[in-house]
C-alpha cells in the first residue's frame, strides 16, 4: 500500500485571490465563470476538496495506462465486492452466449430485479426500478415533481421555483429528457430545446496542458460563452445565439445494392449574443439522451468496466476502449467516467448537478453557481437577479432538491425485453454477435453486491454496453476533447430500450446529435474501431438486415 497526495491545485488560473464567498469547485474555475460574490453563505466549501489520495489497491500493470500513478493501478483489478463462489457464478452468467437456438437465462429481465413489466405505452420509461420499497417510491415521486419541475425567472412570487438561467437551454429536466426519454435535433417545426452544443477550447499552455492531464479540467471553457450555448434568456437579457445546422446528403450504396442516404449535418452559431468565440472553441452538438437504468450503470463495478477496455489494442481485434477518468465534483477523487456521451461524469449526482446549472441556470450545493454558465465578459447576465432565498437556502436549489432528482434518475426502470424468443430476434441476435457489435456494446453485467441502493445490487443486467470511449472515425467526430476523450472518441451507448424510442418519443433519430433518422443510419455511420461491424452490416443480405433491426426493436 502507498498513498499518493496530490499536489493543491492552483485556485485560479489567473492566480487571483478570489472573494472568499465565490465558491471553489475542482472543475471549474470559478473567475473565469465570473462569480460573483455570493449573497448566501455555506455554498463556499474553501478547502472542502484536495487531499485526495489515491489508494492503490494492487501493484497489477494491466490497468490502464493512462493513469500516470508510476505503473500501480488505481483502482481494482478484480472484484472486491464478491467472494470466490459468487465470482465464478458471475463470470459463468455473463459469458457471451454461443447458443442462439433459444432466449439466454433471464435474458427478458434487461434490468434485472429492477426491470418494469409495465403494459408498453408511451410512459413505458417513466417507471421505477420494480424493486424499490414503498417509501423509496415516495422518494422517487417527489423526485419526478421535481425533475418535471418549470422554474421560472427571478424575482418571482413562487420563491422556491425562481433561479431560471439567466441564460438557459430550458426551463426543467423533463423538457429535454422528454418523457424520461430522448430529446430530438430541431426538425420541421420542432425547437431546439432537447439539443444543445458544448463549448471547449483545448489547452493553450503547458500549464493548462498540466491541469487535464491532472484530470482537474476535462477542456477549458469559451472565455466569453462558457461551456455550452444557452439559446435562451431571461426577460432583459439576450441569449447567446442561436443553434444552426445544416444538413448535406450522403448515399451510401450498401453490398446488395440498396443506398441509403445519410444525412451530415454541419453545426455553427448564429445570432451571437456576446461578440465573437475563441478561435480554438469547438462545437459539440448534444441531444438529450433517454433517462432509464442509469443506476443500473452506477452500480457496474470499475473491474468490469477496465476488463474490457485495450486502450493499445493488445489483442489486435481492431477495438481498443478506454476508460474515461474523472474527478467526483464534489471529492475530487478520481473515477471511471460513466455518463454523458463522451462518459465525462462518474456519477449521477454530478451529471445532474452540471444538468441544473448549465441547462437550466439553478446553482445546486455542489456547483454553487447562481448565474449558471454567466462568464466575467457577461457582465449583463451577472447584474441579473438570482433565485437565491437565504431563508430557504444557500444556492437556487438547496437540498434535498439535487438528492432527490439523484434518487429519481438513478430508478427510472428498465423495461423488460420484448419478443425474446421470435425467430427473427435470434436470428437478429446472432448476427450482431457475428458482426462484431458486442464488442462496444456488451451485452451483461452482474452489478456490485455493495451498490448504494439494494434495489441496484447484484443485479445481471443487460445494458449492451461496455461505457468504454471508441474511436467512432471522422464521420461522427466533433473535434472536441473532453479530458482523456479525443474528438473522435465517444462512449459507447447503452442499447437497452432503443426499441421503444418510436413507443415513447414518437421518433427515430439517434446518435449523440440525432443525426440518424433510423437504427440503419445509426449503424451506417460507425466508422474508426466500428468499421468492421459497420461494414459487416453493410454486407448482409436485406433480409438478414432486417433481423438484426428486429433484435435491436426488441431491446
Ligand atoms: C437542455 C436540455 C437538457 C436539460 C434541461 C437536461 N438535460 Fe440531462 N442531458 C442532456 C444532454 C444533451 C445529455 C448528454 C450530455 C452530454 O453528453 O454532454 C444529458 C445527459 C443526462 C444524464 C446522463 C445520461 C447518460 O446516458 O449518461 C443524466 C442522468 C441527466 N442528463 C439528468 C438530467 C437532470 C437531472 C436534469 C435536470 C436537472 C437534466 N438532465 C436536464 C440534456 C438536458
Ligand atoms: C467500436 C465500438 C462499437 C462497435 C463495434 C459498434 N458500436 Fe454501436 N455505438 C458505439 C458508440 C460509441 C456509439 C455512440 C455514437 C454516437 O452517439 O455518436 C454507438 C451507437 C450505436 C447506436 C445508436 C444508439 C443511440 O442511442 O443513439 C446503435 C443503434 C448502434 N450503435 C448499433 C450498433 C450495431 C448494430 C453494431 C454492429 C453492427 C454496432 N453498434 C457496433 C460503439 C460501437
Amino acid at each position: 500500500m502507498k498513498n499518493v497526495t496530490s499536489p493543491t491545485p492552483p485556485r485560479t488560473r489567473e492566480g487571483h485571490n478570489h472573494s472568499p464567498a465565490c465558491p471553489q469547485h475542482p472543475l471549474d474555475d470559478e473567475l473565469a465563470r465570473g462569480c460573483l460574490p455570493h449573497r448566501g453563505n455555506g455554498a463556499g466549501k474553501s478547502g472542502y476538496w484536495y487531499r485526495l489520495v489515491l489508494p492503490l489497491l494492487s501493484g497489477a500493470l494491466f490497468l490502464i495506462p493512462i493513469v500516470a500513478t508510476g505503473g500501480d493501478s488505481i483502482f481494482p483489478t478484480s472484484r472486491t465486492d464478491l467472494n470466490p463462489k459468487d465470482q465464478k457464478r458471475v463470470e459463468s452468467v455473463t459469458r457471451a452466449t454461443t447458443d442462439f437456438s433459444k432466449p439466454e437465462q433471464f435474458e427478458l429481465m434487461a434490468g434485472g430485479g429492477a426491470t418494469t413489466k409495465a403494459s408498453v405505452n408511451g410512459n413505458i420509461f417513466s417507471h421505477f426500478s420494480a424493486n424499490i420499497t414503498f417509501e423509496e417510491e415516495q422518494e422517487f415521486k417527489l423526485g419526478n415533481a421535481l425533475f418535471t419541475k418549470l422554474w421560472v425567472s427571478s424575482p418571482s412570487s413562487t420563491q422556491a421555483s425562481d433561479g431560471l438561467g439567466p441564460l438557459f437551454n430550458a426551463r426543467a429536466c423533463q423538457s429535454c429528457h422528454l418523457k424520461d426519454g430522448r430529446g430530438h435535433p430541431p426538425e420541421g417545426g420542432a425547437d431546439a430545446t432537447s439539443m444543445f452544443l458544448r463549448l471547449a477550447r483545448p489547452a493553450r499552455t503547458d500549464e493548462e496542458r498540466a491541469v487535464i492531464a491532472d484530470y482537474r479540467k476535462l477542456n477549458f471553457p469559451d472565455a466569453v460563452y462558457g461551456e455550452q450555448l444557452q439559446d435562451l434568456a431571461v426577460p432583459g437579457l439576450q441569449a447567446e445565439g442561436r443553434l444552426q445546422i445544416a444538413y448535406q446528403d450522403l448515399p451510401v450504396t450498401l453490398a446488395d445494392g440498396e443506398v441509403v442516404t445519410l444525412r451530415k449535418p454541419s453545426y455553427s452559431v448564429s445570432d451571437l449574443g456576446f461578440g465573437p468565440m475563441e478561435g480554438d472553441v469547438t462545437l459539440s452538438p448534444r441531444v438529450a439522451p433517454p433517462m432509464i437504468g442509469m443506476g443500473l450503470i452506477q452500480a457496474i463495478h470499475e473491474a468490469d468496466l477496465l476488463a474490457n477496455a485495450d486502450p493499445d489494442d493488445t489483442d489486435g481485434d481492431g477495438i481498443s476502449g478506454k476508460a474515461a477518468l474523472v474527478r467526483d465534483h464534489k471529492s475530487g477523487e478520481l473515477k471511471i467516467g460513466r455518463f454523458g456521451f463522451k462518459a465525462q461524469n462518474a456519477s449521477i449526482r454530478d451529471q445532474s448537478s452540471s444538468a441544473f446549472v448549465g441547462d437550466i441556470g439553478i446553482s445546486t450545493p455542489d456547483d454553487p453557481f447562481d448565474h449558471g454558465d454567466c462568464r466575467k465578459a457577461q457582465s449583463d447576465c451577472l447584474a441579473m437577479p438570482t433565485g437565491v432565498q437565504p431563508r430557504l437556502g444557500p444556492v437556487e436549489a438547496p437540498d434535498p432538491v439535487l438528492p432527490l432528482v439523484t434518487f429519481y434518475s438513478e430508478n427510472l426502470a428498465v423495461p423488460a425485453r420484448r419478443d425474446i424468443g421470435d425467430a427473427g430476434v435470434l436470428k437478429g441476435k446472432q448476427l450482431f454477435y457475428q458482426a462484431g457489435c458486442a464488442s462496444c456494446h456488451k451485452p451483461k453485467f452482474v452489478t456490485r453486491r455493495d451498490a448504494g441502493n439494494k434495489a441496484h445490487a447484484f443485479q445481471l443486467i443487460w445494458p449492451y454496453s461496455d461505457f468504454l470511449l471508441h474511436d467512432m472515425g471522422e464521420g461522427l467526430a466533433d473535434g472536441q476533447q473532453v479530458g482523456v476523450a479525443n474528438g473522435q472518441e465517444w462512449r459507447t451507448q447503452p442499447l437497452w430500450g432503443i426499441g421503444l424510442t418510436q413507443t415513447v418519443n414518437g421518433h427515430t433519430f439517434f446518435l449523440h446529435d440525432g443525426r440518424a433518422r433510423n437504427l440503419t443510419e445509426a449503424v451506417l455511420w460507425h466508422g474508426g474501431e466500428a468499421q468492421t461491424a459497420r461494414d459487416a452490416f453493410a454486407s448482409l443480405s436485406k433480409e438478414d438486415r432486417a433481423s438484426l433491426l428486429t433484435f435491436l426493436e426488441s431491446l
